[in-house]
């Protein structure tokens, strides 16, 4: 059975640790090994979504729902992050900083009960590639939202500050393809 406030007690812990990223990394692999109990614990998804679980100065803690077909522009984070699925698949596409500016350096599908640990230069683009819901726990090593980043126009590849407020309209805007979807 998966502990929604015993795996936020567990991360806090993990803060402490010689490699906080690795284990966190432990915590959420062991808790998205039984995707369907941490279904059960945060809710099936019906729609696109960014729920912060726990925010800290030093830790965030976010449950993403991708809504099928959604994808998100290149960004980067500046801290740590351990990414795992109890749903779906994410496809994420990997950039690097250049003299020429940003290029594609590689990608990484994440499948169900996948767990990864992105490094605090990582830029990347994310996909749900499927018809349906895409459910994930994002973990973060820092201020998910003070900490000042980056966005990449996805077609150009100019970098502008993040813009938090785009994010979700991103959101909004997958959801209301999808609701209209299901309307027809
Ligand atoms: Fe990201």
């Amino acid at each position: 059975m998966f502990d929604l406030e015993r795996f936020m007690a567990d991360c806090h812990a993990a803060r402490s640790k010689r490699s906080p990223q690795a284990a966190v990394k432990e915590i959420v692999a062991r808790a998205v090994a039984q995707p369907s109990d941490v279904e059960q614990a945060l809710g099936t998804p019906r729609e696109g979504q960014l729920i912060t679980l726990y925010r800290s100065p030093d830790l965030t803690i976010l449950n993403l729902i991708w809504a099928p077909g959604m994808s998100i522009y290149p960004h980067d984070h500046r801290m740590w992050a351990v990414i795992g699925l109890y749903g779906g698949r994410e496809d994420n596409v990997f950039y690097k900083r250049t003299a020429q500016g940003l290029v594609k350096a590689g990608g990484k599908r994440l499948e169900t009960k996948d767990t990864v640990i992105l490094g605090e230069k990582v830029i990347h683009a994310v996909t749900n590639p499927l018809s349906q819901f895409t459910g994930a726990i994002h973990v973060y090593g820092g201020d998910f939202f003070a900490a000042p980043r980056s966005e990449f126009d996805p077609d150009t590849f100019e970098e502008r500050p993040y813009d938090a407020e785009k994010a979700k309209r991103l959101f909004r805007e997958a959801n209301d393809r999808l609701h209209a979807q299901q309307a027809t």
